[in-house]
C-alpha cells in the first residue's frame, strides 16, 4: 500500500490518536524489523507517556536475525517488552499475549490496591502505514473475534475484542505518520515499498541500495545475478556500472542492446523487497548513532 502524508492527515490521524490513548493501558506498537528505527513515530513517545508499551519487531522473517536481536536487546534496555513476530504466517504472535500480560502487572497490581479486580487490560494496535497492523490483528485475534460492544457509560463508539479474561484490544489500530525529515529514513522507507516511490528516482534508489549492500552484504548482489565479485564500490558512479551489469544479466535491454538500467533498478528493488537478496537488515543499533539521532528525529 502506498500513501502520503499531508499536515491534514497527520493531523487528523494524531487527534485520533490522542481520543483512543486516554481508554488504553497498553500499546502494542509495531515497526518493521528491517528498519526498527526508521518505521518508529518518535511522537508516539509523547502520546503514549505513562503506559506500558509494548513493540513488536514485524515482518521478523525478512531481516537478518543477528542484528533483529540487536535490536531487541536495544529496545529492552529501554524498558519496553520486545517480541519477534511474523504476522503473515502467525510465528511469534502467540507469545504477543504473555508479554502483554507482563506488561501489564504492574497495571493489574495497582487495580488491585485500589480495589478494582478483573477488569481487562486494554490494549491498542499501532504503527505506520504497510507495517502489518491489519496482519498482525488477524493473527492475533484469531478465532477470539467475540466483540464486547459498546457497553453503555463506556467509550460509545468504540470496538472490543476480549482476547482473554485479562485483555481486550481495539478492533481499529491506530495509524502513525511515518517520519522522514531525515533522507536516510526516507530512503530506507521507500527501499521497504511503504513510502509512494512513484515520485522517487527509482534508479537512484537503487543506485543508493548498491552502495549500501555493497558495504554491509557484499555478497548479495553478485549471488543473486550472478556477477563476478566486484570488491568496494565508492560512489554512485560505480554503483551505476554494477547496475549495468545486473541489466546485462537480466536482459533489460533498450533498442540498440544498450543496458536498460531504469528497467534494472525496479527489477532489483522488486528482488529486494521480496527478500530474494536474502534476509537483510537496513539499519543496526550499534553502527548507527542511534541516540544522537532519536534526539533529532524528536525535535523536527
Ligand atoms: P497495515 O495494516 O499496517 O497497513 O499493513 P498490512 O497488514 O496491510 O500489511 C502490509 C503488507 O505486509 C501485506 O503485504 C502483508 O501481507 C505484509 N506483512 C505483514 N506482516 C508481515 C510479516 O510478518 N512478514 C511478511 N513477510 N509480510 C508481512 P501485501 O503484499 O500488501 O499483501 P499480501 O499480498 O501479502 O496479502
Amino acid at each position: 500500500m502506498h500513501f502520503q502524508w499531508y499536515p491534514g492527515h497527520m493531523a487528523k490521524a494524531k487527534k485520533m490518536m490522542q481520543e483512543n490513548m486516554k481508554l488504553i493501558d497498553v500499546v502494542i506498537e509495531l515497526v518493521d524489523a528491517r528498519i526498527p528505527f526508521s518505521s518508529k513515530n518518535p511522537d508516539i513517545d509523547d502520546l503514549a507517556k505513562g503506559k506500558s508499551r509494548v513493540i513488536l519487531l514485524n515482518k521478523y522473517d525478512m531481516a537478518d536475525h543477528r542484528y533483529t536481536n540487536d535490536w531487541k536487546n536495544y529496545f529492552e534496555a529501554k524498558g519496553y517488552y520486545v517480541c519477534l513476530v511474523n504476522s503473515k504466517r502467525g510465528t511469534g504472535v502467540k507469545q504477543v499475549q504473555e508479554v502483554v500480560n507482563k506488561a501489564c502487572e504492574a497495571k493489574i497490581e495497582r487495580d488491585r490496591r485500589r480495589g478494582i479486580l478483573n477488569r481487562p487490560v486494554r490494549a491498542m494496535i499501532v504503527g505506520i502505514p504497510n507495517v502489518g497492523k491489519s496482519t498482525f490483528i488477524n493473527s492475533f485475534v484469531g478465532k477470539a473475534t467475540a466483540k464486547t460492544g459498546n457497553k453503555p457509560g463506556v467509550t460509545k463508539g468504540k470496538q472490543w475484542i476480549r482476547l482473554s479474561k485479562r485483555i481486550e484490544l481495539l478492533d481499529t489500530p491506530g495509524i502513525l505518520w511515518p517520519k522522514f525529515e531525515d533522507q536516510a529514513v526516507g530512503l530506507r522507507l521507500a527501499w521497504i515499498g511503504s513510502i509512494n516511490d512513484d515520485i522517487l528516482n527509482k534508479t537512484d534508489m537503487a543506485f543508493e541500495l548498491i552502495l549500501f549492500l555493497n558495504q554491509h552484504y557484499p555478497e548479495a548482489i553478485s549471488n543473486r545475478y550472478d556477477i563476478p565479485p566486484y570488491g568496494t564500490l565508492e560512489n554512485v558512479l560505480d554503483a551505476a556500472k554494477v547496475l549495468e551489469k545486473i541489466a546485462l544479466r537480466r536482459a533489460c535491454l533498450l533498442k540498440g542492446g544498450e543496458p536498460d538500467i531504469d528497467k534494472a533498478a525496479i527489477l532489483l528493488l522488486d528482488d529486494f523487497r521480496n527478500t530474494r537478496l536474502g534476509n537483510i537488515t537496513l539499519e543496526f543499533p550499534e553502527v548507527e548513532n542511534i541516540e544522537q539521532k532519536e534526539e533529532n528525529h524528536t525535535q523536527d
